[in-house]
């Protein structure tokens, strides 16, 4: 199949953009590079030996993504375009209500026009808002979210529930990320944040490789078994293939709503030492108070995903921080040149 895929440069899109060349997909990419870099396409084309059809463009640009549908015969879209800073959310929520909801507004629109109606749709465990009861399942109740970032993960699906159910030909498909983790095992792409991360991981890897000083752990008051936040991570390949496996096998119309997650939670202590073996080195982390807006734990029941589209997590802890670590001692720099 011929798949676009918007944000296909950044960390998740690129992983994405490999399994499906590995799966003998084509890929054509639109991205704006405001959070990504043109490089990870390169090596997505290195790390595979195939093309992708690379158009920088924004997708609030009607102009640029018809055109892509006119170029080529799109038979399914993987989107995950968008931001996707919680903080900076707060901050400017026209900016991420904009990108975000405007943007697929754009995308569906020129969909429609152009007669592709599939779309896998890039969610978040944040449409959960604060859990009732773990695991997640995905007839766990959504919404309640607490920042303009989650509220418009929230958005996007009801705004692509109420397509579908007014033209039945759509096939949509949410697929409700937990925390992604670590590196393709090339070491080649990876997660770039810009700036200080603000996701434990990648701070981590910051620490470990000297960057910065020491980790802070938001909190060792919640009630979980160490006292510190635990959550469900997820390595970024395995989530990968988890898109594949659903443009695989989803082949009738609907909607279709799964978790993607490994069903296990690790605590940020946990997180902490599983990166300490991976990189072979004590790290210096100090108890801080919680971060605003943050829960004890969330960890998803992954079943359905197993169940409908054959799909489950297969890499655990150990390989999210090894890979993150191969990926970081090998671009300190992430895709920026020294
Ligand atoms: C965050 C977002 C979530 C988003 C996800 C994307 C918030 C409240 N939630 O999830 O909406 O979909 O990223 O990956 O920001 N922690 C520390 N020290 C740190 C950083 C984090 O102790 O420097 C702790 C947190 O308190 C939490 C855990 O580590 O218990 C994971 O935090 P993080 O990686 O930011 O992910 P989430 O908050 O789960």
């Amino acid at each position: 199949m011929k798949i676009l895929v918007t944000g296909g440069a950044g960390y998740i899109g690129s992983h994405t953009c490999v399994e499906l060349l590995n799966d003998g997909h084509e890929v054509v990419v639109i991205d704006n590079f405001v959070n990504s870099s043109p490089e990870s396409i390169s090596r997505v084309e290195r790390i595979t030996g195939k093309k992708v059809t690379l158009y920088e463009g924004d997708i609030r640009d009607e102009r640029i993504l018809s055109r892509i549908f006119e170029e080529h015969t799109i038979d399914f879209v993987i989107h995950f375009a968008g931001l996707k800073a919680v903080g900076e959310s707060c901050e400017k929520p026209i900016e991420y209500y904009n990108n975000n909801l405007y943007g697929t507004l754009v995308l569906v629109e020129t969909m429609r026009k152009h007669g592709c109606k599939k779309i896998v749709f890039s969610s978040s465990a944040t449409v959960y808002g604060t859990p009732e009861s773990l695991p997640l399942s995905e007839e766990s109740k959504v919404g309640g979210t607490t920042n303009p970032y989650g509220t418009s993960k929230y958005f996007q699906e009801i705004m692509l529930k109420d397509i579908y159910a007014s033209d039945r030909e759509w096939t949509v498909v949410l697929l409700r990320y937990f925390n992604p983790v670590g590196a393709h095992e090339s070491g080649m792409i990876g997660e770039d944040p810009k700036g200080i991360p603000n996701n434990l991981a990648p701070f981590i890897a910051k620490v470990a490789i000297g960057e910065l000083k020491e980790i802070g752990v938001f909190g060792d008051d919640y009630p979980t078994p160490d006292g510190t936040g635990v959550r469900d991570y997820i390595h970024v390949v395995d989530l990968a293939k988890g898109h594949v496996a659903a443009i695989d096998k989803i082949k009738e119309s609907g909607v279709f709503v799964y978790n993607l997650g490994t069903g296990i939670g690790y605590s940020v202590l946990d997180v902490i030492h599983a990166f300490e073996k991976a990189c072979g080195k004590k790290l210096p982390y100090a108890v801080k108070p919680r971060r605003a807006g943050d829960i004890a734990a969330c960890y998803a029941d992954a079943s359905k995903a197993k169940r409908e589209l054959g799909w489950k997590a297969e890499l655990g802890i150990d390989e999210m921080c090894s890979s993150l670590w191969n990926w970081q001692t090998k671009n300190p720099n992430g895709y920026r040149k020294a």
